[in-house]
């Protein structure tokens, strides 16, 4: 194919691939074997040293793995990609990649439960300590910087909170010092955020979630400058071993293909929704990109998103009992973690994925007991709604 920079729509659908180069086979061949046979023995001499390009064993690389990784690297606008057997083997390789012993992390106020738990791994083993910031002016930001930071992690919209952090404020402070600033962006996906174009260094995708969108494959990427990617495939992915399976990588590239239409889809659904909860008498506060309460976000939202996305959090009046009394009134909506799948799916942070988080932490995060996350799936958006209505009603 022409190689020629295309709109996002078409990147998504044949970036990384050309049909040529395997027998025209329309769809990327799923090459599903752990090694590679040499011609002779000093091919695989030269294959080793780096002699000469190849494939040598599907946990150094595998040719439908590389498809993957080269489509995510130019759908986030990054230089190259790395793909992993879950979002937490790729959060692990990019945080131990990016410390060592004694070192200091400046995270966002609120980060997803297991990447809290890897947080005080790092601390209790390592001795590599970290700090939550709201991260709202610069003067926050430079204040709440240490000299032994080498990186700053950031999730936006913050899980489950949908606060927002302004990332060219942070990109920009974190170049001045030379520090590379971490982006999560699971729940954007690059079709509604791109934040290397914010000046950001590396963005990291569980891929379970939107990049999948079918609720079949556990997966994660991490995007970035060439030899970075290149530094965290020979170190901490070769030897720590977190790969993705071909398999996985191919279905990702079939989930691939629809996303700017399936990312259509759940924000038009979630937008409907916000309209229908934030009116409802039994709703205490509702959390939507752009439409919280908190100072800021609307502007940030136009400045860095192309839409707010298909998460939405709200809470209930009540209690937990209340929160958990109103879930399993649910029909439609399935109650469970995860996220990005064309089914509707609801949980319960502060007993679900942000358990691991202790309760005055998860205060502080903004996770109340009475709390619910809903991942808006693409059925009707009235068929939710009522959903939503009749287990409202009930409590
Ligand atoms: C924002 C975010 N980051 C990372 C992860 C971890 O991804 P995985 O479950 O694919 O390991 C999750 C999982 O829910 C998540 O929501």
């Amino acid at each position: 194919m022409e190689n020629k920079n295309f709109r996002f729509e078409t990147e998504a659908i044949h970036s990384g691939y050309s049909s040529t180069e395997h027998q025209g086979s329309l769809v990327p061949p799923l090459y599903q074997t752990s090694t590679f046979t040499f011609s002779t023995a000093e091919q695989g001499e030269r294959r080793f040293v780096g002699q000469e390009e190849g494939f040598i064993y599907s946990r150094l690389g595998n040719p439908t793995v590389k498809i993957l990784e080269d489509r995510m690297a130019k759908l986030e606008q990054g230089e190259a990609a790395l793909a992993f057997s879950s979002g937490m083997a790729a959060v692990s390789a990019v945080l131990t990649a990016l410390t060592k012993t004694g070192d200091h992390i400046l995270c966002s106020q609120g980060v997803y439960g297991c990447t809290f738990g890897l947080l005080q791994l790092l601390k209790g083993k390592y001795h590599i300590g970290h700090d939550f910031s709201a991260m709202t002016t610069r003067e926050m930001i430079e204040k709440d910087l240490q000299p032994n930071t080498s990186c700053i992690y950031i999730e936006t919209p913050i899980n489950p909170t949908m606060k927002l952090v302004d990332l060219e404020l942070v990109a920009t402070i974190a170049k001045q010092r030379g520090i590379p600033v971490v982006v999560d962006n699971t729940f954007c996906s690059p079709y509604l955020q791109t934040p290397i174009s914010h000046g950001c260094d590396v963005v990291i995708h569980s891929a379970t979630k939107y990049i999948c969108g079918h609720g079949d494959v556990i997966a994660g990427v991490i995007i970035g400058k060439s030899d970075f990617i290149e530094q965290v495939s020979r170190t901490t992915q070769k030897d720590m071993g977190g790969i993705i399976s071909p398999f996985d990588a191919w279905l990702l590239l079939r989930g691939l293909k629809t996303l700017p239409v399936r990312m259509d889809r759940h924000c038009e659904n979630a937008s409907m929704l916000v309209g229908f909860l934030q009116n409802h008498p039994k709703v205490e506060s509702l959390y939507f990109p752009g439409q919280s309460d908190y100072e800021n976000d609307h502007t940030i939202m136009d400045k860095q998103m192309k839409k707010p996305g298909g998460l939405l959090s709200f809470s209930i009046k009540g209690t937990k009992e209340t929160a958990q009394l109103f879930m399993n009134q649910l029909n439609l909506i399935k109650i469970a973690v995860s996220l990005g799948d064309a089914e509707t799916l609801i949980q319960h942070p502060a007993t679900m994925t942000h358990a691991v988080v202790p309760e005055e932490e998860r205060r502080k995060m903004g996770i109340e007991d009475t709390l619910l996350r809903l991942s808006v799936g693409l059925e009707a958006w009235e068929d939710i709604k009522e959903d939503l209505e009749q287990a409202l009603a009930k409590i």
